[in-house]
C-alpha cells in the first residue's frame, strides 16, 4: 500500500471512525490509557457464545489512536472472542499493515488493548 492511500485511510478513520459511540447496558466494557500521552479509548462489548455481536468505543486521542481504534473494530467484529484473545500485539499491528516507531505503535495498540481488556472478561483471564 503507497504512503498516500495509507495516509487517505488513517484520515478517513479519523475524521469518521466506524463503531464510534456507546452500546447500552454492553456484556463488557473497558477503559484503557496511554500512560505517554493520557489519552483514553473505552470499549464496550456484546458477546454471545463466543461471538461478537456487537463491539463499540469512545475516546479522546490522537489520529493514530482513533483511526486504528476504527479500523480494529471493523476488522475484530468478525472474529470469535477466543480468537482475539490468543491475538498478540504484533498480530494487531500486521493486520493494521502500518510501519510505526515504537512510541506510536502504543497509540495503534490502544484501541486492541482496550478490546483485550474487555473481552477478557468473558473469559475470566486476566489481561
Ligand atoms: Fe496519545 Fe497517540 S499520542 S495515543
Amino acid at each position: 500500500m503507497s504512503d498516500t492511500i495509507y495516509r487517505e485511510i488513517i484520515i478517513d478513520h479519523y475524521k469518521n471512525p466506524r463503531n464510534f459511540g456507546k452500546i447500552k447496558n454492553p456484556d463488557f466494557k473497558s477503559e484503557v490509557s496511554n500512560p505517554l500521552c493520557g489519552d483514553k479509548i473505552k470499549m464496550f462489548i456484546n458477546i454471545e457464545d463466543d461471538k461478537i455481536r456487537d463491539m463499540k468505543f469512545m475516546g479522546c486521542g490522537c489520529v493514530i489512536s482513533i483511526a486504528t481504534a476504527s479500523i480494529l473494530t471493523e476488522k475484530l467484529k468478525a472474529m470469535k472472542a477466543s480468537e482475539i484473545l490468543r491475538m498478540s500485539n504484533d498480530d494487531a499491528l500486521s493486520m493494521l499493515e502500518i510501519k510505526l516507531s515504537p512510541n506510536r505503535q502504543k497509540c495503534a495498540l490502544l484501541g486492541f488493548w482496550a478490546i483485550k481488556k474487555a473481552i477478557s472478561g468473558s473469559h475470566g483471564v486476566k489481561k
